[in-house]
């Protein structure tokens, strides 16, 4: 799952035109990804980026067709949110709630049960409309607020999204202090309530871990990963935050395992190389690094 259109652009402080954000969901749909989260239906006054989400979906409607059929799933936190995703055209939505009180608090402005209770009309409403729905889960490892999250309360939290309906539950380790050693317990403790088939790792790179944890959740019997092209992401003014790990790293270790990802990586490479340029800034792949450097 490419997120760098929505988790990467999400805090981006610079304006980024549509035309630009058009541009790379396209090169990243060409590259061969199949998944790529293109936007958030989230209130434009607490994410102003995302504001052009309705232009996102519209402008690619109607680009020409791929070789491969690409989704472009969209952050929805509310049945508001929901209803516009899919009146401009959303067939995939993603809910998100996290495993800490705290941070459920500052990013959606209300308790974890009410997160629950906001999602149950929105997987009522896409069971019937045919629409796919995610659940994403933050804090699975510590929160930035109240420290360390119990494996038992990210396994609790889980469960209810996915007895909710999510096809997926993407686990996410939002300020990236997880190493394989914790994310394994994180993961022995959901996967005691959720089928690993259908969970997802969603790895913050903030410590260097992400390409590390994304092995270990691979070697735990995951295939679905969250990542982020040039590792876009984090907020350009706070200190240390960064992005997801990048796709880029991610392919390569895949590849190097043996896996089969459709990708390909000299594409990726050159798309992650192109935004950073756009957005004025280093790519974070060292793998797209030490490509183009050779
Ligand atoms: P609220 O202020 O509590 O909402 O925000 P409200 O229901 O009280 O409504 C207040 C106003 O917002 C009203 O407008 C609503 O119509 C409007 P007003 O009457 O004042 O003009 N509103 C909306 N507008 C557009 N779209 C909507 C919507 N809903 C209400 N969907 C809300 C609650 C959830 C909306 C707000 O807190 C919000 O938008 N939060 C988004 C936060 C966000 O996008 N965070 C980043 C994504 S999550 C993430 O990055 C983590 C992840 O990557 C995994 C990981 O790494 O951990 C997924
Ligand atoms: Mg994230």
């Amino acid at each position: 799952m490419e997120v760098g259109p929505r988790d990467g652009l999400q805090n981006e402080k610079q304006v980024v035109t549509t035309a630009t954000k058009l541009e790379l969901i396209q090169r990243l749909a060409q590259a061969g990804l199949r998944e790529i989260e293109a936007t958030s239906f989230v209130s434009p006054k607490w994410v102003p980026q995302m504001a052009d989400h309705a232009e996102i979906l519209a402008g690619l409607a109607a680009l020409p067709p791929l070789a491969h059929a690409v989704n472009y799933p969209v952050l929805a936190p509310n049945m508001k949110g929901y209803e516009a995703a899919v009146a401009a055209g959303a067939r995939e939505v993603a809910v998100f709630a996290a495993a800490s009180e705290a941070f459920s608090q500052k990013n959606i402005n209300c308790s974890i049960a009410e997160s629950i209770a906001r999602f149950e009309p929105v997987f009522s409403a896409a069971q019937h409309d045919g629409v796919k729905v995610r659940g994403y889960l933050s804090c699975v490892i510590a929160c930035p607020y109240e420290g360390p999250v119990a494996p038992q309360q990210v396994a609790d939290v889980a469960a209810r999204l996915f007895d909710l309906g999510s096809y997926e539950v993407s686990l996410g380790d939002t300020i990236g202090t997880g190493t394989p050693a914790t994310v394994q317990r994180m993961l022995e403790a959901v996967a005691a309530r959720i089928p690993v088939a259908q969970l997802a790792g969603h790895y913050h790179d903030t410590y260097g871990m992400g390409v590390a944890n994304v092995h270990a959740s691979y070697q735990f019997g995951l295939r679905s990963f969250d990542s982020s092209i040039a590792g876009l992401g984090g907020c350009p003014y706070a200190k240390g935050a960064t992005g997801n790990v990048a796709t880029e790293d991610v392919v390569y270790l895949l590849h190097g395992l043996g896996a089969e990802t459709g990708i390909d990586l000299d594409a990726l490479v050159d798309t992650g190389a192109w935004i950073s340029e756009v957005l004025g800034r280093p790519s974070q792949s060292r793998v797209g690094r030490a490509m183009l450097a050779k």
